[in-house]
């Protein structure tokens, strides 16, 4: 059996996924430990969860951060090696042809909140990132400095819906209010954009006449209790593998994604 990995978890609200987590871990269902839990914000009362069980924790008050940058975006606050330039050519959160300086200011006040999460992190070394409710997007400065091998991806998501459909902040409502007749959660690694890297695993369950958006929120967050530890013990015992393959369409286009494997258990 490899050794156990160890794991670092950011949040920013209730953190029932950590304690799904934590749970998993403590029981053997995931061959880990968590090693830290930061948050965005002083209120995540996933905190106190972490603290309970004297799991050491941190928090990057990213609206402060990025508040305090908006009134004074004086560049010598920007990490000493923030390359924009080469931060916006990589992001894909934005359009293309979005307003250049809408674009370099988020990336720059990220990328400060960013060089303090990667610092405080610093004193914790990880195996793997997880996110169990953090409301932040993660830009290229964060997400190179963690993922430095790009076919091993170390940062997981869980997002509350079927993922391509419905990225952003509000998963299940969105569901809802579309008329879905499935609702569903994704676990998925992270890449530049907005929920869009490779998934790993997916739970569905049915949306009735009956159901209201508290209803189906209670429904999925049931499954993402079981999946998104069923997906950290995957990666624990080394069974995601990335693989990125190549599509030709009838017309000729080239389509190219990174899949995630799953390798049988070893025997
Ligand atoms: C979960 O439903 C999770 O899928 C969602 O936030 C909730 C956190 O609950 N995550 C996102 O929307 C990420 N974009 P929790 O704090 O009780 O785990």
């Amino acid at each position: 059996m490899p050794s156990p990995i160890r794991i670092g978890a950011l949040i920013s609200g209730t953190g029932t996924n950590l304690e799904a987590i934590l749970n998993a871990c403590e029981t053997g269902g995931i061959n880990g430990r968590m090693v830290f839990v930061g948050a965005d914000t002083s209120k995540a009362r996933g905190l106190e969860k972490a603290e309970k069980r004297g799991i050491p924790s941190f928090v990057v008050d990213y609206s402060k951060i990025i508040r305090d940058f908006k009134k004074n975006p004086d560049p010598r606050q920007l990490p000493e090696d923030y390359d924009g330039g080469a931060i916006i050519e990589r992001q894909s959160l934005f359009p293309k042809d979005s307003d250049p300086e809408k674009v370099a200011a988020y990336f720059a006040a990220r990328a400060i909140a960013e060089s303090e999460l990667i610092s405080r992190m610093a004193d914790y070394p990880f195996d793997l990132l997880v996110l169990a409710g953090f409301m932040r997007n993660l830009s290229p400065y964060f997400i190179d400095r963690v993922n430095t091998d790009p076919m091993r991806p170390r940062i997981m998501n869980i997002h509350p819906a079927l993922l391509p459909a419905f990225a952003g902040t509000d998963g299940y409502g969105d569901t809802f209010r579309y008329g879905c007749k499935l609702g569903g959660c994704t676990v998925h690694f992270i890449d530049y954009g907005a929920d869009t890297g490779p998934i790993i695993g997916q739970r569905a369950f049915p949306i009735t006449e009956t159901d209201t958006i508290e209803s189906i929120k209670e429904k999925g967050l049931a499954l993402e209790w079981a999946l998104y530890p069923e997906c950290i013990a995957l990666y624990a015992d080394n069974r995601l593998i990335p693989v990125k393959m190549t599509y030709t369409s009838k017309n000729g286009d080239i389509y190219q994604r990174t899949v995630v494997k799953i390798a049988q258990p070893d025997a």
